[in-house]
């Protein structure tokens, strides 16, 4: 696809890389779980292209719930305030649980969230995410399933927005400085 360099800096991940990266994610995860039943949890709003994407190359029997949560502001950089905007519609008892989301950056939004959710007693709770960025992680926090780990640059598309804008983007990519200086 062809972006405009006033927008969109370069493309840092391929859709073409991103579904072949998915289909080696979604095999191990169908041996990981198999003979159990699997609870997909989407991490709104960033996280809509993965989750449907890993959604229909999961072959055992799962479920699907959604889950907002927000960290105040959109500026670039993440503020460290987590808000739970939209909880999940049921209980996860005794349930295996596997958090989708976009990216891990400082990883106090899901510090936050996983700390929340393990107090609700699922049997299992891990966490998927497409994008990692180590660089600036502010908590201790890894992630089971990682797509991509990825430089600290600011990324858009696929899913991922610069306020609310090029989610649709299907590419994973870095955004212009023009953009937001
Ligand atoms: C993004 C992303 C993660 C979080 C990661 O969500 O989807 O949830 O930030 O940042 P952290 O590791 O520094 O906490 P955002 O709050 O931008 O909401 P969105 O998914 O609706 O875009």
């Amino acid at each position: 696809m062809q972006y405009s360099k006033d927008e969109i800096d370069r493309v840092l991940v391929s859709n073409e890389r991103i579904q072949a990266r998915l289909d080696e994610l979604a095999e191990r995860i169908n041996q990981d779980y198999a003979g159990r039943e699997l609870l997909l949890v989407c991490i709104l709003k960033g996280a809509v292209a993965v989750f449907a994407d890993m959604l229909r190359r999961i072959t055992i029997p799962c479920q699907i719930d959604f889950m907002a949560i927000s960290s105040y502001g959109s500026s670039t950089k993440s503020s460290g305030v987590v808000r739970i905007m939209k909880d999940l519609d049921h209980g996860i008892e005794g349930k295996d649980v596997l958090i989708v989301e976009d990216i891990v950056d400082s990883g106090m939004s899901m510090r936050y969230l996983l700390d929340t959710l393990k107090t609700r007693k699922p049997a299992s709770v891990r966490l998927l995410t497409l994008l990692d960025k180590p660089d600036r992680r502010r908590v201790e926090l890894h992630a089971d399933y990682i797509g991509f780990t990825i430089p600290d640059e600011f990324v858009i598309g696929y899913g991922l927005d610069y306020a609310e804008k090029y989610r649709n983007l299907p590419d994973v990519c870095v955004l212009s400085p023009k953009v937001y200086m």
